[in-house]
């Protein structure tokens, strides 16, 4: 059985005043409803140390960032690297949103070699996969996935993959309200664990953690967990109000 995640990706939201209230109120509520799941939270850069200390008073979550350079330290203004990532105890990193593949030009071999930085540092990267709606209407949204799988997974040693985390969002899906039917976000999680079974085995294919993100909340949550290859959810708004995202997390929890 596979521990299901629940991921809250803040992206570029909220004063640090209001970020302290948020991971306050996500802790007060865990501490009521003793929530069964890895939760994580992933606020903007400058807010993980304050992250990360309650998560250490409270143990109820883990702290990840949104994004990591691709070099180790030097002339990069305004960058920050897995070793500062970790030096503040951040154990997971988003990579590959399609915000910053679609805003920062990212490509699959760029995200490689972020991935492989930060499992250097022992940082779980989450790294995202998705389609736009023109490719989910031309149909060519598995070859798409394929690409992006490949690419930036492929080169990774089996014991490197084993501590990956997987995010399947259709890009058509983030912040739209449009979720993905839990059917369709079904098949493309099992077209997924089937690319990772033919290049790395099964025992890293059934243990491998895939996320559904996209207009993710606490309505729709359980529907899309029940399905067999859906192991969580990767939340952008929802994950913005305590009440919604622990919601979220129970769900996951069952
Ligand atoms: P959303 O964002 O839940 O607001 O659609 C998800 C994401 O971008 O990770």
């Amino acid at each position: 059985m596979r521990r299901k995640i629940v991921a809250g990706n803040w992206k570029m939201n909220l004063d640090f005043q209001e970020a302290q209230d948020l991971v306050e109120g996500i802790a007060n509520l865990c501490e009521e409803k003793q929530p069964d799941c890895d939760i994580i939270i992933c606020p903007p850069f400058p807010y993980l140390e304050m992250t990360s200390d309650m998560a250490d008073d409270t143990q109820y979550f883990y702290v990840g960032a949104q994004n990591v350079n691709d070099n180790d330290s030097g002339a990069y203004t305004g960058e920050v690297s897995a070793k500062m990532l970790d030096s503040l105890g951040t154990q997971f990193c988003i990579v590959g949103h399609s915000e910053r593949r679609k805003y920062y030009n990212e490509d699959n071999a760029l995200l490689a070699v972020k991935i492989k930085k930060l499992l250097e540092y022992q940082i779980v990267p989450i790294y995202c996969v998705g389609e736009v709606l023109e490719e989910r209407e031309a149909n060519t949204h598995f070859d798409v996935i394929k690409k992006q799988i490949e690419e930036a997974l492929f080169n990774l040693d089996v014991a490197d993959m084993e501590n990956v985390v997987i995010a399947y969002e259709p890009v058509w899906a983030i912040g739209t309200g449009k979720t993905a039917t839990p059917q369709q976000a079904e098949e493309v999680h099992k077209f997924i664990r089937t690319l990772i079974c033919e290049k790395f085995g099964e025992d890293i294919a059934n243990q491998i953690r895939i996320l559904y993100g996209g207009s993710c909340n606490a309505k729709n949550a359980s529907d899309l967990f029940a399905q067999e290859n859906i192991d969580g959810g990767l939340i952008g708004g929802a994950s913005l109000k305590a009440e919604d995202f622990i919601s979220i997390a129970v769900q996951a929890s069952k």
